[in-house]
């Protein structure tokens, strides 16, 4: 007969999807919690940095775009903590976790947004990241993340055109407003590049989620595929990647790129990134001011269960 185990393996083996009620190594719902957790955290934490644009977006066509583009991050927070409590965990807990400092989101939102160009940066470059690294999660060996992960690949995609046509509107535009286009991509360049982890040599969790299915091409591998993309979008802006050894390989049709300084994406990580304080005590006063809506939300759940209950009786 075959063991429980047996038959997740058997599923990975078979590129199936594990579903909730199946049964799962220990490490594999660790790791996913882990990982859907921290996904979760980065798209409600991401917020901040554009939402700190909303009032001062050149234009109400703008505004407009912009206050879509970050409800829609709420909204994939939204799935994420859904499909993380279908491995028996509560929101409220990662939260609380989030808070504490205990888990983690992604070390990119720790950068400060200067200028109106830096929103434009935000959406081509850090939406483009993510759909490098989101796109292969739809093909995740587990069921309700990958499902999520196909409709919050489809938004991305919108979000990284209104990056793009924002940063095209400025290169087109006065010499001043391509120079801000162009010191954004000076600052978010690198950082974006950090946001695809450790290099594999270093990376510690890769391994076990790739056997998994969790996770399918290495960060490196999804490094390159990020730069072979934005490079020649940049050429399409008129402004150019700072990185003096950037060169295009004729053979491979691939670029070769200088490495992010690993060590900075290691402090940022570690909670000395030049924004980390700001982001962090900012969610927990949002959550604090928040308290009387959940509780309001609870009280009138308990009064519709009791209605339920008395018409039943
Ligand atoms: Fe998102
Ligand atoms: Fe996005």
């Amino acid at each position: 007969m075959l063991g429980v185990m047996d038959s997740f393996q058997a599923t990975i083996d078979a590129d199936g999807r594990i579903e909730p009620r199946d049964a799962m190594p220990e490490g594999y719902r660790k790791t996913l919690i882990r990982q859907i957790a921290q996904h979760a955290h980065s798209e409600i934490i991401g917020m901040q940095p554009e939402g700190n644009w909303i009032s001062r977006a050149p234009s109400l066509r703008r505004k407009a775009i912009l206050m879509a583009k970050v409800q829609d991050e709420a909204g994939h927070g939204l799935y994420l903590y859904a499909a993380a409590e279908t491995l028996g965990v509560d929101r409220a807990d990662l939260l609380d976790l989030l808070h504490a400092g205990k888990q983690k989101y992604s070390s990119i939102f720790n950068y400060p947004t200067l200028t109106w160009a830096d929103i434009g940066a935000i959406g081509w470059l850090v939406d483009g990241a993510a759909i490098v690294n989101q796109v292969p999660l739809c093909r995740c060996s587990y069921g309700p993340y990958a499902r999520a992960m196909v409709r919050v690949c489809k938004e991305e995609s919108f979000h990284q055109r209104q990056g793009f046509e924002i940063l095209h509107t400025l290169c087109n535009g006065t010499p001043a407003q391509k120079e801000m286009a162009q010191d954004a991509l000076n600052r978010w360049w690198w950082p974006s590049l950090m946001m695809f982890g450790p290099p594999d040599a270093s990376s510690t969790h890769s391994e076990q989620s790739m056997a998994w299915g969790i996770k399918r091409h290495s960060n490196d591998e999804l490094r390159q595929r990020f730069v072979d993309m934005t490079v020649p979008q940049a050429d399409v802006l008129g402004i150019r990647v700072p990185d003096d050894e950037l060169t295009y390989d004729e053979a491979t049709g691939r670029y070769s790129f200088t490495q992010p300084d690993f060590a900075e994406l290691y402090e940022v990580v570690k909670g000395n990134g030049p924004c980390n304080q700001e982001r962090l005590a900012h969610r927990v006063k949002a959550h604090e001011d928040g308290a009387w809506v959940r509780e309001a939300a609870a009280a009138y759940a308990e009064k519709q269960a009791k209605k339920m209950q008395g018409s039943a009786a």
